[in-house]
């Protein structure tokens, strides 16, 4: 049977990546609907890309909703350096014809899995954490009614990407992510720990590009486009690919190894603003609230997401 999903989500190219290889697994995860967060670029622009995206894979009928335009506290940080300034820069995708749905993301965060049975929706965030920890806060009861929350963010012995000690999707709303790693519900983390392993080298692109069907071509000219940003900073073989590592995980968490730990999030100090802080060692006695994933298997990753892209249209 196959896993229920939603996706909360900011793309980004990464975040399109990751929703192409969920809709193109269908027997192992239905998608009941995306949601869209202010992140790499404002909400609006995010959800008017995740119906780009929809429509791309040919299946219109994935509903998008639009989430929460801001942190819960601080000031929006967007990162146009990376994605471009539609935030989904590369591939000439044309303008939408599916609809943004009328709900509030939050509502339907909240109502989908208050009207479903317990335990049978997974929540994938590939984004900062606003609308989930704003559906914790309106309506506590869905941490007990949430299957898993698996994310793509932190960064322990990767370090940070925004900052030295952060990673941007924590970075963007800790305060939210603080809501989130704090609300009981079960959470396996994809961090950068995971995420800089995974790199799209011109090898695996160049395969990409040879699927030759539309997805592919457009997932590869994004993809060529958001490495530029990180080949010039850490001048690695490939760009990290971080948020289809989280469908990964469903699809075949084989690929990854982690443990079971306590995971924190600094939300006062300045200097290390969104660092989230793992009891890998477990030398403190905080609740083991997070598996936390610290290494993934490239080769692996890339063979099912060139596998999945190939059933596209
Ligand atoms: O740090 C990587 C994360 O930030 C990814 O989700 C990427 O899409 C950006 O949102
Ligand atoms: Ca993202």
């Amino acid at each position: 049977m196959s896993r229920k999903i939603i996706i909360d989500t900011d793309p980004g190219q990464d975040d399109a990546v990751a929703i192409l290889l969920a809709l193109a697994s269908p027997e192992e995860l239905e998608v009941l609907g995306i949601v869209a967060v202010a992140g790499n670029v404002g909400l609006h622009q995010n959800a008017t890309n995740a119906r780009k995206i929809v429509e791309l894979a040919g299946r219109p009928e994935v509903p998008v909703y639009a989430g929460c335009s801001r942190p819960l506290r601080r000031a929006l940080v967007t990162a146009e350096h990376v994605h471009g300034e539609t935030g989904l820069n590369g591939p000439d995708l044309p303008a939408p014809s599916v609809p943004l749905q009328a709900q509030h993301g939050v509502d339907y965060i909240i109502d989908t899995l208050m009207g479903a049975e317990p335990g049978t929706i997974t929540l994938c965030t590939l984004g900062p954490l606003t609308n989930i920890a704003m559906a914790l806060i309106k309506q506590p009861a869905i941490a007990g009614r949430i299957a898993e929350i698996v994310m793509m963010g932190g960064a322990y012995f990767e370090v940070g990407n925004i900052t030295p000690t952060a990673e941007f999707n924590i970075y963007v709303d800790p305060e939210g992510a603080d809501v989130v790693l704090r609300c009981g519900a079960p959470i396996t983390m994809l961090p950068l720990d995971v995420t800089h392993q995974i790199q799209s080298t011109p090898e695996r692109l160049a395969a990409m590009l040879a699927i030759g069907n539309n997805s592919a071509t457009a997932a590869h000219a994004m993809l060529t486009f958001s490495e530029t940003f990180d080949l010039a900073k850490y001048g690695w073989a490939g760009a990290p690919l971080h948020d289809p590592t989280v469908i990964a995980w469903l699809l075949r968490p084989e690929l990854f190894t982690g443990r079971q730990c306590n995971v924190a999030v600094e939300t006062a100090s300045e200097l290390t603003v969104g660092m989230t802080v793992a009891d890998y060692w477990h030398v403190t006695g905080r609740d083991r609230n997070v598996n936390y994933l610290r290494n993934g298997d490239a080769e692996g990753f890339y063979a099912l997401l060139l596998d999945r892209l190939a059933r596209l249209p």
